[in-house]
């Protein structure tokens, strides 16, 4: 028998429902989500509440001390992944915009977080292979330029210690991955990496049907 499908579609109210339902953003969390809508289309990019508090449950319950992430824009799903690290934690924030991080960094900074959280700027892949050989992460999240995700994700998985996560947004891209007549460069790019991630045997890995597809996966022992 074919699995059977299990999956509820969310009209905007049932959504709306479960984002009412979930632990809500603190206030300055709330506030930099406002201020970035304030930036018109652009704050599409943000990722959504309710995928900011699974990232924050999933960092702490995996126990991680070192995060990093891939794209940043204004640094909403950087404060809830630096929130699920102890005191002792460190999150690594990588992004080519001075002008968006710009926002980012005024928000850690009444979050109490900017001393945890490093922020590079630069084109991610040269900053990733410019890491110190020993530099380990137990969480990784990436939501940056679609063609780049590859080099992301095989740097990052290398670099994951056995039993941590990687975080992957976008990839069901609006429902075009199962749309055989759409071929933009993003949407192939992204058919390409569900690939990848299908065939590599260092983690195992699943797609959640969160905001845009969130793929996770754990690095195998
Ligand atoms: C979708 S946004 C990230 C949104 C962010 N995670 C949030 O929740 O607010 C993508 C970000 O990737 C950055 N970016 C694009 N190309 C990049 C590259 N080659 N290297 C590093 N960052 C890049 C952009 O500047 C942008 O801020």
């Amino acid at each position: 028998m074919p699995p059977q499908s299990k999956f509820t579609v969310l009209d905007e109210t049932l959504y709306q429902y479960m984002v009412a339902h979930r632990t809500p953003d603190d206030e300055v969390a709330r506030e930099l989500r406002e201020e970035t809508a304030r930036l018109g289309s652009r704050s599409t990019m943000q990722i959504s509440p309710d995928q900011a508090t699974l990232l924050r449950i999933l960092v702490s319950a995996i126990g991680a001390r070192r995060a990093i992430e891939v794209g940043t824009f204004t640094g909403y799903s950087a404060l809830a992944i630096a929130r699920g690290l102890p005191p002792d934690g460190h999150l690594l924030c990588l992004d080519v915009s001075d002008e968006w991080t710009q926002i980012a960094r005024r928000y850690w900074e009444r979050a109490g977080l900017a001393e945890h959280i490093e922020l590079r700027l630069g084109p991610a892949a040269e900053t990733l292979h410019a890491l110190r050989e020993e530099a380990t992460f137990d969480f990784a999240f990436i939501d940056a330029d679609k063609p780049g995700y590859p080099v992301y994700w095989d740097a990052l998985v290398r670099r994951l210690r056995p039993g941590g996560l990687v975080a992957v947004d976008n990839v069901l891209w609006d429902g075009e991955v199962v749309e055989t007549d759409k071929r933009g460069a993003d949407l192939l790019a992204i058919r390409r990496f569900n690939e990848l991630v299908l065939d590599d045997r260092r983690v195992e890995s699943v797609m959640l049907p969160v905001a845009d597809g969130l793929t996770l996966a754990r690095k195998l022992p």
